[in-house]
């Protein structure tokens, strides 16, 4: 054995079944393994046990601590420049977002300050987040771009999303999502630079291989349920799946539409009807909620309880970005949906790893402790209980991470 890891309190495994997600009240059931040993293969899950651990070449105390799969972060747009602190500050004086927008912040206040900075500047300082991601817990990743909306700019992002995921040793999926805000140019020509994204820029990211899935910000304001469909038709196209913005601030009518053309996830979902929820109960399309969003801006948390009630798959997400939700903290994410979602932590944690892995499909290696599952795992300083991690809200709970079975150095 190459490591073995001794002195577990618990193995919280999350899944036992090779299920690629849990869905409705399944999700809040677990297997635990206490007082355990954790044996690593390669960069892989060999075995675990209790009792005496098999010997190996490295072998690590535990000390006490639980061992969980590493939280997988399947929506953020973590490629940026610069931050939105000002805008935050407005809002606290009593601007709403949508007030914000409207006097050119919001996605185009970041959009003007990505196209001024180079593609090494936006490297290095996506790189520094998840440099920080990593020590916090997440081993997976979902990149968007959405603050070029120029050909040039958007490629950028994504060339910067992709070269992470060469660098890193973890798996980063990206997301085009020139469909995030009409830029300057367009504001009178929506349907010349709906155009602009289905004929030029989505053949290019394409035919480039930069991004994974598609995305749109389906929303008053910014795309129509209508733009959408094209958009998501187009994506079809190119065999590129779908990851959707919808209903954060109204529903449309577009989680009906997203469904039924098999969208991979529809994430945000802050207002929603008794519809929309029995739809996707009904579906195979994840629902991704973001409480640090609903956190930072004030809105209405998703109904998480409805949705499990009517069986669909919920995964959680941080949205971390400059303007709507500055946390790239997944264990935040997995405290406020117990608090403020009245998820348990059993729920919230399955949700935030093996149903988080789905929604990037990768969940066949990733997101449970499972025999033959990539070795991406939390240590825990010692702790008993798997509803430690949201109760303690807000501390760093974590002793080690492993990322291929590696134990990553840590910071701090
Ligand atoms: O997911 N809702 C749309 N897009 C982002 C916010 C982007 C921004 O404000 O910069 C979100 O919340
Ligand atoms: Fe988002």
């Amino acid at each position: 054995m190459d490591t073995v890891i001794y002195n577990i309190s618990k193995i919280l495994h999350i899944e036992d079944q090779n299920r690629p997600y849990k869905r409705g009240l399944d999700l809040g059931h677990f297997p635990e393994t206490e007082q355990a040993w954790l044996a690593l293969k390669n960069d892989k899950i060999e075995s675990w046990g209790q009792g005496e651990a098999p010997s190996a070449n490295e072998t690590i105390n535990a000390q006490g601590g639980m061992v969980l799969p590493t939280w997988v972060d399947s929506h953020t747009h973590l490629v940026y420049a610069g931050t939105r602190e000002d805008e935050f500050a407005k809002r606290l004086s009593g601007m709403t977002y949508a007030e914000i927008a409207a006097q050119g912040g919001g996605i185009l206040n970041s959009a003007k300050k990505l196209r001024a900075a180079s593609e090494e500047e936006l490297y290095e300082s996506a790189a520094a987040r998840l440099y920080e991601l990593i020590h916090l817990g997440t081993g997976a990743i979902e990149i968007k771009s959405g603050y070029g909306l120029t050909p040039e700019s958007e490629l950028k992002m994504l060339r910067v999303a992709r070269k992470l995921g060469e660098d890193f040793p973890l798996p980063v999926k990206t997301t085009f999502l020139g469909a995030h805000a009409f830029p300057e140019n367009f504001s009178n020509d929506h349907a010349g630079y709906l155009h602009q994204i289905i004929n030029e820029m989505m053949p290019e990211v394409a035919s480039q291989n930069l991004a994974d899935y598609v995305d749109v910000f389906c929303e008053e304001g910014y795309f129509s349920v209508d733009d959408m469909v094209q958009i998501i038709e187009a994506a079809q196209k190119h065999k590129l799946k779908t990851k959707l913005h919808l209903n954060q601030f109204n529903t449309l009518g577009s989680i009906k539409k997203a469904c039924s053309a098999d969208a991979l996830s529809v994430d945000h979902l802050e207002v929603m009807t008794a519809e929309d929820i029995k739809i996707l109960g009904q579906s195979n399309t994840i629902a991704t909620l973001l409480p640090g969003c609903s956190l930072f801006l004030e809105i209405p948390y998703a109904p998480a309880q409805k949705l499990i009630a009517e069986n669909a798959i919920i995964a959680l997400a941080t949205d971390f970005n400059p303007g709507s939700a500055p946390s790239g903290n997944m264990n935040l994410m997995v405290s406020l949906a117990s608090i403020k979602m009245k998820m348990t932590p059993q729920q919230a944690i399955s949700a935030a790893t093996l149903n988080g892995a789905a929604a990037i499909e990768l969940s066949s290696e990733l997101g449970s402790i499972e025999k033959g599952k990539k070795a991406n795992l939390i240590l825990t300083k010692p702790l008993q209980s798997a509803s430690f991690l949201p109760y303690n809200f807000g501390h760093h709970l974590i002793k080690n991470v492993f990322l291929n079975g590696i134990k990553q150095s840590m910071p701090c």
